[in-house]
């Protein structure tokens, strides 16, 4: 059978203007109850999606929807559970750690239109008000020319195309979630201050890449602990890797700046030894960055998504 690109929810990189971040639990009042609202849900979200997407002319509307391990055994205990999700109780890092924060629900709605973010988002939540209560909910924006808020280009060496179905989506290792995905969402506040006082040169040194141009450098111009070096996961001498779709986030009357991180994986592994390289290794990027939340998804296939609509997990 194999992987089939088009039975994924929206995990390709296309990061969007406006972008709606919003993590959930549920009430765990009345298991049956919020079960059925979620089952409702599952029906409706790509309903909900296809009518947006006809009103929106053009908004390029994405919406993924995922479950983190501890909704999975209390929505469908006895059914069968992704291989690798597990519930994620954070990393232990040199100078700071990686924290969790408890969620069940996730969900990750972008488009070139505020007003059509906005209205995915108010529809879902329609039904899942009632059964939840907002853990985070983050709103991102395109940054000048799709640049981090740190002022450098973002997602350069993301995998596209099949590389991106490749590195993001669950294959024949674990067929009864085929199509699915493992999405990581952390969200980091940056001492923006901090990193503008750098000069440029130390900057590109940390990030491994030229400000301006983007062009990656040469190792040895790197700094040892540069982003670019940490963040890899290269083992048996094969780069393993993730599809990421960061956006910046900002409260400026606040001086609050951050990087909302959100990373598609196949193996929820490799963003693992991504995240544990970076904090083990004391990444420069960390020194400027804080972070502040972090949990672990499970993105079903639109097919997982039919059979909970079904009640046929
Ligand atoms: C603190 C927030 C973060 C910011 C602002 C940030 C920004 C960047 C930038 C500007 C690049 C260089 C361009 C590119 O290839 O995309 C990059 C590369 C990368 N980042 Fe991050 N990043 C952040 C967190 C993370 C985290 C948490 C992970 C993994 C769990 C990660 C994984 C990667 C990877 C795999 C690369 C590509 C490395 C390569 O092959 O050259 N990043 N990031």
């Amino acid at each position: 059978m194999g992987v089939d690109k088009f039975r994924t929810q929206d995990i390709y990189k296309d990061a969007g203007k406006s972008v709606n971040f919003t993590t959930l639990l549920l009430n765990r009042k009345d298991q049956g109850a919020e079960k059925e609202v979620i089952q409702d849900m599952a029906d409706r979200i790509q309903a909900i999606k296809r009518s947006v997407t006809i009103r929106s002319n053009g908004a390029s509307l994405g919406i993924a929807m995922g479950f983190s391990r501890n909704a999975w055994d209390y929505l469908f205990p006895g059914a069968k559970v992704p291989k690798e999700l597990e519930d994620f109780t954070g990393i232990k890092g040199d100078k700071q750690d990686v924290p969790a924060v408890a969620a069940d629900i996730f969900l990750h709605v972008r488009s070139n239109d505020e007003s059509v973010t906005y209205t995915v988002v108010d529809q879902i939540m329609g039904f899942l008000r009632p059964i939840t209560t907002v853990v985070d909910e983050t709103h991102g924006f395109h940054y000048e020319q799709g640049r981090a808020i740190i002022d450098f280009i973002d997602g350069t060496e993301n995998p596209v195309d099949e590389e991106a179905v490749e590195w993001g989506v669950i294959g024949e290792e674990d067929p009864d979630f085929i199509n699915g995905s493992y999405a990581f969402a952390q969200k980091y506040e940056h001492d923006l201050d901090a990193w503008r006082a750098l000069p440029t040169e130390m900057q590109e040194k940390f990030i491994g890449r030229r400000k301006f141009s983007d062009i990656e450098l040469e190792d040895d111009e790197k700094d040892p602990a540069a982003h670019n070096i940490l963040a890899q996961d290269n083992r048996d001498g094969v780069e393993h890797k993730i599809v990421r779709m960061n956006v910046p986030f900002a409260e400026p009357g606040k001086g609050i700046r951050g990087t909302y991180f959100i990373g598609y994986a196949r193996y929820w592994d490799v963003t693992k030894t991504m995240l544990t390289n970076m904090f083990e290794g004391n990444d420069k990027l960390l020194d400027y960055s804080k972070p502040i939340t972090g949990q672990l998804f499970f993105i079903p296939s639109l097919d997982t998504l039919d059979a909970i609509a079904e009640d046929e997990l």
